[in-house]
This record gives structure tokens, C-alpha cells and sequence, in this order.
């Protein structure tokens, strides 16, 4: 039965586990399959034209896995690449996108700061974000080079995490920023951090438990959601280096995990090709 299927999760690295960890408590019967593009992370710089190719093949080896409905856990992917996935592939797709109008709902301030990769800042999925809810609050775009990585690596509080966010954060604060949205699925995992040195009053905004609503709308709608009785389970799988991979996600889960490694593929040619 399709309800039984696995869902797919990807980011370009182990950010997206930020989304996973919260599908997982609010659809608990359900499989998942989760891929770390890590061999190719950060996908923050990268040109969209190679992160579209990424995502398609990813997506591609999901849908051999069986899944019934793909999460792109990644605001860069989503911006770069959800439109054209949709186009070409018929199953439910679920993006993420920054904060934005929660954001502007709840600011006491009326300065809202969004932290991303520079590739979600200055694409046309943003800027249309911005136009449709971004006029209501001052809004203080903030790109954070380095920053994901810091958690690709595992570093989620010492120097280098440390010293990124007191560059990134005080512009923001001394414009009475009070409300900071998470643009980027690696960054919850720096959460403590970035209250730490932003200070208790400021809010910070992760759009995750979003997207598992949206998540579950979506299979509720297509009929797709598993049935009560369904155990549900999860495969992890990578491009990236193996132990180093295996070692940060075990700790970002907070428990230990099986790691496959994730075939060596065309890229997306068959979608390409069928375009
Ligand atoms: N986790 C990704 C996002 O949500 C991107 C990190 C990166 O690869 O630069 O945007």
C-alpha cells in the first residue's frame, strides 16, 4: 500500500536532521529516508544550476528507495530547485522557506533579522517572500558564510561558530532586532549559541515544525499519511565522508545511527533528459 512508503528527506549536508527530528515526533508512523549531501556541502555558494542537478538525482534515488513524498530540507535547495522538481517528478514535494510572516506577526519591535545562506538572500523565491509579507516590519537580511558549516563539522559552540555569529549578530541587535529567523536548516543546531549572545529577549524563529504540518497536510490530502498501527523507522544515508558523517549526526540526534552510503549517480541526467 502507498501509505506505507517511506518519506524522503535531503539537505546538502546534516542541517536538514533539524527538519527530521521534528517530522519524527509529529508522524511518528511514518519511514523516512534522509540524505546528507554532505560530499557536496555547502550548497550556500554554489551555483543554482549545480544544485538543481544535485537535488534532482537525489530526488531521483528517493524515489528508488520507494518514498511517497520528498521533504527538501534546505531553504538553498528550495529556493534554487523545488519549482523544477515539482515539473518533473508527480509526487508531493515539501520546501522550506525562512520564517517570514510569523516573524512579522509577532515582532514587538518592528525589526525582524534573517539569518540564511547567501544563495537563499539573493534568490527570486526571497525576494518574492519579502514582497508578499516582508512589508509590515523592518527587515535586516543578514547572509552567513561559514556558519553551516560550523555544523557540518560538528562545531556547535566553540571559536569558530563564536566568532561568525559576533560578526553576524551585532549589526542586527543594534538595530533592536528582536525576532531572528532561522534561514537555513543547519542553524537550529546553534540555537543555544545565538540566544546566548543575542540575549533571552530576543525570539528565534526555526520554521521546522512548519513544514511537518505542511508535511502531514499533504499526505492527508493525498490519502498518504501511515496507518496508526505502522512502527515507523529511519535509513540515513550520505555522499560524504563516512565516520565524520556518521560521528556529527549520531551527536545531532542525540543518538547513534546506521549510515549508508549514498550511490555514485548521473546527477539528475534522466531528468534532465526528460525535460
Ligand atoms: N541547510 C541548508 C539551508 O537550509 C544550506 C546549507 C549550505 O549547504 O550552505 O539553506
Amino acid at each position: 500500500m502507498d501509505n506505507d512508503k517511506p518519506i524522503g528527506v535531503f539537505d546538502s549536508g546534516v542541517g536538514g536532521l533539524s527538519v527530521l527530528r521534528r517530522i519524527r515526533a509529529d508522524l511518528r508512523h511514518e519511514t523516512l529516508v534522509y540524505v546528507a549531501d554532505s560530499g557536496h556541502a555547502p550548497y550556500g555558494n554554489k551555483p543554482a544550476e549545480f544544485i538543481a542537478r544535485r537535488s534532482a538525482a537525489i530526488t531521483e534515488f528517493l524515489l528508488e528507495q520507494g518514498v511517497k513524498a520528498v521533504v527538501v530540507a534546505c531553504n538553498t535547495a528550495t529556493a534554487a530547485a523545488i519549482a523544477w522538481l515539482r515539473a518533473q517528478f508527480m509526487i508531493p514535494i515539501i520546501g522550506i522557506e525562512p520564517a517570514v510572516k510569523p516573524a512579522v506577526a509577532t515582532t514587538r519591535s518592528g525589526v525582524v533579522g534573517i539569518l540564511a545562506t547567501g544563495n537563499t538572500v539573493r534568490s527570486d523565491k526571497f525576494a518574492d517572500l519579502l514582497d508578499r509579507h516582508g512589508h509590515r516590519a523592518r527587515i535586516l537580511v543578514q547572509p552567513c558564510p561559514g556558519l553551516a558549516d560550523c555544523v557540518e563539522h560538528g562545531e556547535l559552540s566553540g571559536p569558530r561558530p563564536r566568532a561568525l555569529l559576533e560578526r553576524y549578530l551585532p549589526p542586527l541587535l543594534a538595530e533592536s532586532v528582536d525576532t531572528l529567523v532561522l534561514g537555513c536548516t543547519h542553524y537550529p543546531f546553534l540555537s543555544p549559541l545565538i540566544q546566548r549572545l543575542a540575549g533571552p529577549d530576543v525570539a528565534i524563529l526555526d520554521p521546522s515544525p512548519a513544514v511537518a504540518r505542511q508535511l502531514r497536510r499533504r499526505l492527508e490530502t493525498a490519502g498518504l499519511l501511515a496507518d496508526g498501527g505502522a512502527t515507523g523507522g529511519e535509513r540515513y544515508f550520505t555522499s560524504g565522508a563516512p565516520e565524520r558523517t556518521l560521528q556529527v549526526m549520531s551527536r545531532l540526534l542525540g543518538h547513534a545511527i546506521t549510515l549508508e552510503t549514498l550511490p555514485e549517480r548521473r546527477e539528475g541526467l534522466k531528468a534532465q533528459g526528460a525535460r
